[in-house]
């Protein structure tokens, strides 16, 4: 079966096609993004009223290229995914209405995806993972647990009662003047500091799940370069490994103690923060330590992209399901 996947939830417009024929198993044929950040960095953030104007422009291109690479056409296409939630409500209605029409037009079955359940079958496109296991998703708009039991059965364990991991690199990297998204330039400038120099708090969330919190940290990190005033300034290396180091310890402690708790014997780690060489290097050394097997995808299905919502779709698609011709957006699609 040939899939065609479109994502635009967020700040990317994606498009890519997928060939299947078990669920869980398929060769990627492309899979093409449109980077939105040059649109979004001078404001510090995604702006979704821009967001979605540039999905309109972007999001037909953005799909004929997947199938050049992919080396066929619309009429090769057996069924359309597409993400239908959680997001911004205005980019998810472009992705959308495009699949709606392609589907209609070609008369191929269409279904919704859940954004999240992308990125925790993400790390299927490229290792062969035994279920059940544990996912890690760490985003600009998600920190989560899930323990997977079956295609479409997820049981989240914990997630963020504030704000998403993603979302406190990019906020103390605005602080600290480092631009917009600030993820990769904390990784890079910690790679020098001193992860001691501040001692951060690391929040713990009261209760038998594995919630997590990174709101107070920002907080910290605002005090911090508050108290220090003018020609006292932390060494921004030391200010940003302390403050990674504090993320990555909040990260790995509820997922090693759920991974523990669920006898899962691999932990999948997903979403644009699993691209922090800090969080990879010490999941990975003590995860194994244990004798969890930890995988990460490649960075391309790390962040936002349309095969993992094609592999999303593709286990419904093969068996012969789709949705109504009313499926709707939902901003506050939970999984
Ligand atoms: O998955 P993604 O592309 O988009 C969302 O769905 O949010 O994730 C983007 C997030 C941003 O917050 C960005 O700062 C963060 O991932 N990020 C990183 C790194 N690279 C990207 N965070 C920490 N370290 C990195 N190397
Ligand atoms: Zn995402």
């Amino acid at each position: 079966m040939l899939i065609l996947g479109i994502e635009s939830s967020c700040d990317d417009a994606a498009a890519a096609v997928l060939e299947t024929a078990t669920p869980g198993k398929a060769v990627v044929r492309s899979s093409v993004v449109a980077n939105q950040e040059i649109v979004h960095k001078r404001f510090g953030g995604v702006v979704p009223e821009l967001a979605s104007r540039y999905h309109v422009r972007t999001i037909s291109p953005v799909i004929e290229a997947a199938l050049e690479i992919a080396g066929c056409s619309l009429s090769d296409i057996d069924g359309i995914a597409v993400t239908r939630g959680p997001g911004l409500v205005g980019s998810l209605l472009v992705g959308l209405m495009c699949a709606k029409g392609l589907a209609q037009t070609l008369d191929r079955p269409l279904v919704g995806v859940n954004h999240i359940e992308g990125h925790v079958l993400a790390p299927l496109l490229e290792h062969e993972v035994a279920i059940p296991y544990l996912a890690l998703v760490v985003s600009g708009g998600h920190s989560a647990i899930f323990l997977t039991e079956d295609f479409g059965k997820y049981r989240r364990l914990g997630s963020t009662r504030d704000d998403a991991a993603g979302e406190a690199f990019d906020k103390v990297a605005k602080m600290m003047g480092l631009g917009y998204p600030g993820g990769r330039v904390i990784d890079e400038l910690a790679r020098t500091g001193d992860r001691k120099k501040f001692n951060f708090p690391r929040a713990k969330v009261r209760g038998n799940g594995f919630d997590m919190s990174f709101s107070g940290i920002k907080t910290a990190v605002a005090l911090t370069l508050g108290r220090c005033g003018n020609g006292n300034a932390p060494a921004p290396s030391d200010l940003a490994a302390s403050f990674q180091e504090a993320v990555v310890d909040m990260l790995l402690k509820p997922t090693m103690e759920a991974a523990r708790r669920y006898g899962v014997k691999t932990i999948a780690l997903t979403g644009g923060v699993a691209a922090n060489s800090r969080l990879r290097e010490r999941l990975t050394a003590e995860a194994e330590n244990e004798g969890f097997r930890v995988i990460a995808p490649s960075l391309k299905y790390c962040t936002d992209n349309a095969a993992m919502i094609a592999l999303a779709g593709s286990y419904r698609l093969l068996k012969g399901e789709r949705d109504a011709d009313d499926i709707d957006a939902q901003a506050a699609l939970s999984l």
